[in-house]
């Protein structure tokens, strides 16, 4: 699977929903996540994601991300089509470890 990251909060610019064939991305307030039940690895959101959040769990930093992805999946709704990037998202792009801005 992959999974995203909290490189995602405040952003959520919502590409990677344009692209994925399988409708795995889960939708919070200010941050989207990949069921990895649902996720067939396919890859292709990893690279349309502007702010870089999508890893591969196969990464060094991915195991917690991993954690966090299934434990959200299983409480946010599915989101099928991308929409706007939240108002602050090209400010907060960039800005490491924003896992304590994580509205869940
Ligand atoms: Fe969807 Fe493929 Fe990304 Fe998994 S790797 S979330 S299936 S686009
Ligand atoms: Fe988040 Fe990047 Fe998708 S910011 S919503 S993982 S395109």
């Amino acid at each position: 699977t992959f999974v995203v990251t909290d490189s995602c909060i405040r952003c959520k610019y919502t590409d990677c929903v344009e692209v994925c064939p399988v409708d795995c991305f889960k939708e919070g307030e200010n941050m989207l996540v990949i069921d990895p039940d649902e996720c067939i690895d396919c890859g292709v959101c990893e690279p349309e994601c502007p702010a870089d959040a999508i890893l591969p769990d196969t990464h060094a930093d991915a195991e917690r991300w991993l954690a966090l992805n299934t434990k959200l999946a299983a409480l946010w709704p599915v989101i099928t089509g991308r929409k706007e990037p939240l108002a602050e998202a090209e400010e907060w792009n960039g800005v490491p470890d924003k896992l304590p801005f994580l509205s869940e």
